[in-house]
């Protein structure tokens, strides 16, 4: 499975490139506005920096909603760096420019899923990647693994090549549940990744056998 963080702070990134099982980045607008980076010019230069960080697929948002709109911003964004991803919201519009950049060999991110049928469309206008948002599910009461199982079983069934991406996973067990379902990448907060070190039988192991060491 792979890992790709969910961030545009730049430390954060750098961090989890540092622990080496980074394979990618998804940011968004509202990760954008919370580290501040405001303006085309600045935002442009910031998604350069984050690819010039880590080694995977970066997902940049348009924010247009209009198709000609996400056309225009699209191969803007893609024309940045090659490891642009272009994230493009699950809307009627969105179906069309994600066929149209997956006709291009545009990689695409399909984001706001919240249902199997909307990945099912997503997977068939060529998505490179589609986000169901686990997370957001569950703070509505509807089982964000439910949605990951669905989507699992209707790609598979057709063998669509489109990659479940996880998304709005907040903490460690959501990691563990898409995992053992089969979802083919997760985007995570680092928080939540670094929680998977934890463990407290490997502390108190390892305080015994450092203390053994000295005897
Ligand atoms: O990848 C989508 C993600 O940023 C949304 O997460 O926690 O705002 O639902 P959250």
């Amino acid at each position: 499975m792979k890992f790709f963080i969910d961030t545009a702070n730049l430390d954060q990134i750098r961090e989890a490139q540092d622990l080496g099982v980074l394979d990618g980045v998804t940011t968004n607008p509202s990760l954008m506005a919370k580290e501040g980076i405001k303006g085309q010019d600045n935002i442009l230069k910031h998604y350069v920096d984050i690819c010039n960080i880590t080694t995977g697929d970066v997902s940049a948002e348009v924010i247009a909603t209009d198709f000609e709109g996400m056309v225009r911003e699209g191969e803007m964004l893609a024309d940045l760096h090659p490891r642009i991803v272009v994230k493009i919201p699950m809307i009627k519009e969105g179906v069309k420019a994600i066929k149209y950049f997956s006709d291009k060999g545009i990689k695409t991110n399909c984001t706001l899923v919240f249902s199997a049928g909307q990945a099912l469309l997503a997977a068939k206008a060529g998505a490179t990647y589609v986000s169901p948002f686990v997370g957001r599910l569950d703070d509505i009461s509807q089982d964000g693994m439910d949605l990951i199982d669905d989507i699992r079983t209707i790609y598979d069934n057709y063998g669509y090549e489109t990659e479940i991406l996880a998304a709005s996973v907040r903490h460690p067990m959501h990691i563990i549940q898409c995992a053992k379902i089969g979802a083919d990448v997760i985007t995570a907060p680092l928080s939540a990744i670094a929680a998977l070190l934890n463990h407290p039988l490997t502390d108190k192991g390892l305080a015994q056998f450092l203390a053994d060491a000295k005897k």
